[in-house]
C-alpha cells in the first residue's frame, strides 16, 4: 500500500504523506487521484485533521474503504467532479497513467484558488515506465502491417469470410519466424495453431 522499489531496495512512502498532510489546512477537501485501493486517501483520512477525503479511479472493482469517498469508473481526463471543489489534491504512482494533458487540464479545474498538489510519479528513467515501454514497442511492432498479429487477424478474417487462406497461412508463418528471431517477452510471444 505505502511503498515501491528504488535501485532494489523498498522506499516507503506513508511518511511522506504524513508530513505532507500535516501542512494542509485543516479540513481541507482531499482529492486522491487514481486512488487505487487507497493507499494516500487512507493516510489522509488517518492524519486526524478533519480531511473530507475523495478517492477517484476509472477501475470500478475497488472496494468501499471507511471515511473515503469513491468516485469510481472516472477517468482522470474528465473528472465528474465540480470546478474548484478541492482544497488538495494528490496522486501515487496513477496521474501518470493517465493521459496527461487532459488529466492536468482537469486538476487545475476541481483545484480550488491557492489549493496544493503533491503527486509521486514512476520516474521516465525508472524499471516499470522502462519496461512497460519496451512491452508497448514489441506490441505495436506485431501490429504493424504485415508483422504477425497484423497477418493473423486477416487469416481470420478470411476464415470467417470462407475466403482462400493459403497465402494469409504462409504469410503469417513467416511473420511468425520473422517474430521469434526478435527479441520478446510473455507479453508478445508470436504462437499459432492453424
Ligand atoms: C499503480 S496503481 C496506483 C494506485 C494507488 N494510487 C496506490 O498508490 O496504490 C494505478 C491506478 O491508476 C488507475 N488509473 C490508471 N489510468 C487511469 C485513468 N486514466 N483515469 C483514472 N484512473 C486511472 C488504475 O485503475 C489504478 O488504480
Amino acid at each position: 500500500m505505502h511503498s515501491c522499489y528504488a535501485a532494489g531496495a523498498p522506499v516507503a512512502h506513508a511518511a511522506l504523506w504524513r508530513a505532507f498532510f500535516a501542512s494542509c489546512p485543516p479540513c481541507a477537501r482531499v482529492l486522491d487521484l487514481a486512488c487505487g485501493a487507497g493507499a494516500v486517501a487512507c493516510v489522509a483520512r488517518d492524519a486526524e485533521r478533519g480531511f473530507d477525503v475523495t478517492g477517484v479511479d476509472f477501475a470500478t472493482e475497488i472496494k468501499s474503504i471507511d471515511g473515503v469517498k469513491l468516485v469510481l469508473g472516472a477517468p482522470l481526463e474528465a473528472l465528474p467532479l465540480p470546478d474548484a471543489g478541492f482544497d488538495v489534491v494528490v496522486s501515487q504512482y496513477g496521474f501518470e497513467y493517465a493521459d496527461v494533458e487532459p488529466a492536468s487540464r482537469e486538476l487545475a479545474r476541481v483545484l480550488a484558488p491557492g489549493g496544493a498538489v503533491a503527486l509521486v510519479v514512476h520516474a521516465r528513467e525508472g524499471a516499470p515506465v522502462q519496461d512497460i515501454a519496451g512491452r508497448l514497442a514489441r506490441a505495436r511492432r506485431m501490429l504493424a502491417p504485415g508483422r504477425f498479429a497484423d497477418v493473423v487477424l486477416r487469416l481470420a478474417d478470411a476464415l470467417m469470410a470462407g475466403a482462400p487462406t493459403e497465402s494469409l497461412a504462409a504469410e503469417a508463418e513467416a511473420a511468425r519466424a520473422v517474430e521469434a528471431k526478435a527479441e520478446h517477452d510473455g507479453t508478445t510471444r508470436a504462437c499459432w495453431r492453424y
